[in-house]
């Protein structure tokens, strides 16, 4: 796989994912605010990716002698509900308290992300069975964390197992990670994949044709996890339908101050919804809502496989 994102001559480096996966192209980040930039427009997303951006967007604010606090303040709002992103910031803040420089703790979080994504894939691989066809949404793989995945790592480690695996990836409407980015990665693979339409999940499901469903978290808390828009519907119907309901997320995931219908789910620009392809789909003054992420109950999920075990949802 290429890298989801690189540290280079004083540069962060990330892998433009709104172009994928027809074109490679990394852009270049100078300073925070170019950081910023790059995780507000998605150039950069998945929680665990945006978290160690975060971090390496605070390096670039100490290599240019910027006020920390003030850039700390700055990245935390690039994004409100993936909580890895204020984790990440806050680790570098207190290493900084200890005299360790911020770059210094963004690479170590950069190199940890890719240790924890193996335990997690190491973890996720005791519950798939051989002849398993997992469903999954968004994209929690290799493009979404420094390296290898979360949801993506689990399939990923039964797949270095040996074992047999189809894969089906929800195409994820409105930005298409499923499609553009899941895909791309289980075809880099050889790890034999479908393609369906958000819609058909329960079609899926209810035909017998998943046997089980592994998604990522945003943020995992108590009363359930925040994914991307559309998890809700992949769990119940995975409810309806006996198939086990994994989450695969670090412990960086978990928010243990907040209840997860307390946090703040990110809506984004209603052109997300209105056009495909830069050409408008409806009228463009139609009414839109445009939730980024929605809440998958602790009830619905099975259990959320970390770098520590298969832990029971909060
Ligand atoms: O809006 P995105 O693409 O940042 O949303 C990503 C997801 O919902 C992922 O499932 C989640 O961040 C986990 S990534 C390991």
């Amino acid at each position: 796989m290429e890298k989801t994102l690189y540290w280079q001559d004083e540069s962060l480096f990330l892998i433009d994912q709104r172009k994928l996966p027809h074109t490679i192209e990394y852009v270049e980040c100078k300073t925070y605010q170019e950081a910023i930039a790059a995780i507000k427009t998605m150039v950069v997303r998945g929680a665990p990716a945006i978290g160690v951006s975060a971090a390496y967007a605070m390096a670039l604010a100490e290599k240019n002698n910027e006020n920390l606090q003030q850039a700390a303040k700055d990245i935390k709002a690039a994004r409100p509900t993936a909580v890895n992103l204020f984790w990440a910031v806050d680790q570098v803040l207190s290493g900084l308290e200890n005299n360790i420089t911020a770059q210094e703790t963004a690479k170590r979080l950069h190199q940890e992300d890719i240790a924890i994504n193996k335990k997690i894939g190491e973890y996720g691989n005791t519950v798939i069975d051989e002849n398993d066809t997992i469903l999954t949404h968004c994209n929690a793989g290799s493009l979404a964390c420094a390296d290898y995945g979360t949801a993506l790592g689990v399939i990923r480690a039964a797949h270095e197992d040996g074992k047999n695996i189809n894969v089906i990836c929800d195409e994820t409407r409105p930005v298409l990670q499923g499609a553009r980015l899941s895909v791309f990665e289980m075809q880099q693979e050889n790890i034999p994949v479908r393609l369906i339409v958000d819609g058909a999940a329960g079609h899926m499901m209810q035909k017998g044709q998943v046997d089980k469903v592994v998604i990522g978290a945003d943020r995992v808390a108590k009363g359930g996890v925040a994914n991307k828009i559309g998890s809700l519907m992949v769990a119940l119907a995975a409810k309806r339908y006996d198939v086990p309901f994994y989450v695969a997320a670090p412990i960086s995931t978990f928010d243990n101050e907040n209840n997860i219908f307390d946090i703040t789910i990110e809506q984004r620009d209603k052109d997300e919804v209105l056009k495909i392809n830069d050409k408008y789909i409806t009228k463009k003054e139609t009414q839109v809502e445009n939730p980024a992420f929605d809440i998958v109950e602790s009830d619905l999920i099975t259990g959320i496989i970390t770098e520590e075990g298969i832990k029971k949802a909060l």
